[in-house]
């Protein structure tokens, strides 16, 4: 066992630093994409409402068990066990969470990496390297394996210096840099022709669609994927913050950023696209859908931002470096739920750790990369719509069913004397051990 471990030197940093892990390409691509194929404000709805009452109850139970646990996903799911029989299954849901973030972080990499390439594109056509600017952004082996390595090499350089000096430091110059660039490009697309249309299709909901299955289904994974639940990463994010603070406001402030920051990418995209459309730029596939997915980020806004002319260049570097930005606070995270889990029970040391296991998880991504077309969705599907529900369900009743209820409170009155009398501790306890459990089975055996 180390002898020392990291913690979050600030209340701040704890803030900026879950925030970073949420806030990824899951909000500022996978939110208004999905917004997008989902009838626009409708899809908006749900997910704020499956947002702050389902995925914030077992966002609290994961940053929950780290606090209690003071350890790694495995060490602190076994500390809440009681039986031999019970701290096996913790290590089975503790290390599937592990696997996952790593399995997570193989995919991540590579489309992160699409989005530095296409930061590098402006800046190469800006110096007149024509052919390289043809190359950066063309689906090549080369090309896919460079940028990867590359945005694997920034996770790794941050996440050997640690807690404090890595995750925390980083979180803290990022995110501010990140919302930043969110905020000027948004002021900037609504100056544009047609970013109203764009407007009312993202904000004026059709009611008849809300209670679509495939609507409640594609919402529910959303909000999963981008808090990061059932990885092990909110745990060991968890284990990092003083028992001085109070938990309960902690999640609601960091679940607060994160819809925030989707709904405001929201802001930035679906206008965007209409723009684009008033350009010329088709942005209805054949059939008549909205073109969502990666065509969008890659096709239609690459588009939209040629037909500013110049300023088109500083317009798509920034866009990219904000999407490379988000991305990179967020594949720490994925990277820090293995790292921890190796110094803490294999006593290994972190910087050995970290290039180790980066090393791992890069190589499973050039194996993705070798097979682009079937390997990419299917690792993503694995992870995020088998893996990523399943863990996060077993999160809830290890803190339902397993962790004693008195505990729970003991631990929950750290930094929050009061919490007894609150209306949280009168919902979450029961919402944990039987909502969250039926909801997510539920939407998960629907998806199926
Ligand atoms: N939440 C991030 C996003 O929205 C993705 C992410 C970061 C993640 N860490 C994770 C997803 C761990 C699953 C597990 O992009």
């Amino acid at each position: 066992m180390a002898t020392s471990r990291g913690e979050f030197s600030s209340r701040l940093g704890f803030i900026l630093a879950a925030a970073g892990s949420a806030v990824g390409l899951g909000n500022i691509w996978g939110f208004p994409t999905q917004t997008a194929s989902n009838g626009g404000a409708a899809f908006v709805l749900v997910y704020l409402v499956l947002a702050f009452c389902l995925a914030y109850p077992a966002f609290m139970a994961e940053l929950l068990i780290g606090r209690f646990g003071q350890a790694n996903a495995v060490t602190s799911l076994q500390k809440m066990s009681h039986s031999l029989l019970q701290k096996r299954f913790a290590f089975l849901v503790g290390f599937g969470g592990i696997i996952c973030a790593a399995l997570i972080l193989s995919f991540y990499g590579i489309i992160a990496g699409w989005m530095m390439s296409y930061a590098v594109e402006p800046v190469t056509k800006l110096v007149g390297l024509t052919d390289a600017s043809q190359w950066v952004i063309s689906q090549g082996l080369v090309r896919n394996l460079l940028f990867t390595a590359l945005f694997m090499f920034l996770t790794i350089f941050i996440i050997r210096r640690g807690v404090e000096q890595g995750i925390e430091k980083w979180s803290k110059r990022l995110m501010p840099l990140m919302i930043a660039l969110l905020a000027i490009l948004i002021i900037y697309v609504m100056t544009l022709d047609g970013a109203s249309a764009g407007l009312q299709a993202y904000l004026n909901p059709d009611l008849s669609r809300v209670f679509k299955p495939d609507l409640l289904v594609s919402a529910l994974g959303q909000a999963f994927f981008s808090l990061s639940l059932g990885t092990s990463v909110m745990i060991i994010y968890g284990s990092y913050i003083s028992k001085k603070e109070n938990l309960v406001s902690l999640g609601a402030q960091v679940t607060l950023i994160d819809v925030s920051i989707a709904f405001l990418a929201g802001l930035l995209i679906i206008p965007a696209m209409y723009v684009a459309q008033a350009q010329g730029v088709a942005i209805y596939a054949d059939d008549g859908s909205l073109i969502a997915g990666p065509s969008m980020v890659f096709a239609v806004l690459p588009t939209l931002f040629e037909g500013m002319g110049a300023i088109g260049l500083f317009v798509g570097f920034a866009f990219f470096i904000l999407m490379s930005v988000a991305a990179l606070t967020s594949s720490i995270s994925m990277l820090e739920g293995p790292v921890s889990y190796a110094v803490e029970r294999h006593n290994m040391q972190r910087e050995k750790a970290t290039t180790v296991i980066g090393i791992l998880i890069f190589v499973i991504s050039v194996v993705i990369i070798l097979n682009l077309d079937f390997m990419l969705d299917l690792v993503a599907m694995v992870a995020t719509e088998y893996g990523q529900p399943i863990i996060a369900m077993l999160c809830c009743i290890f803190v339902g069913w397993i962790w004693h209820r008195n505990s729970v409170l003991d631990e929950l009155k750290h930094g929050n004397e009061a919490v007894e009398h609150t209306i949280f501790w009168k919902i979450w306890p029961w919402y944990t051990k039987f909502i969250c459990p039926l909801a997510i089975a539920t939407v998960f055996i629907h998806s199926l």
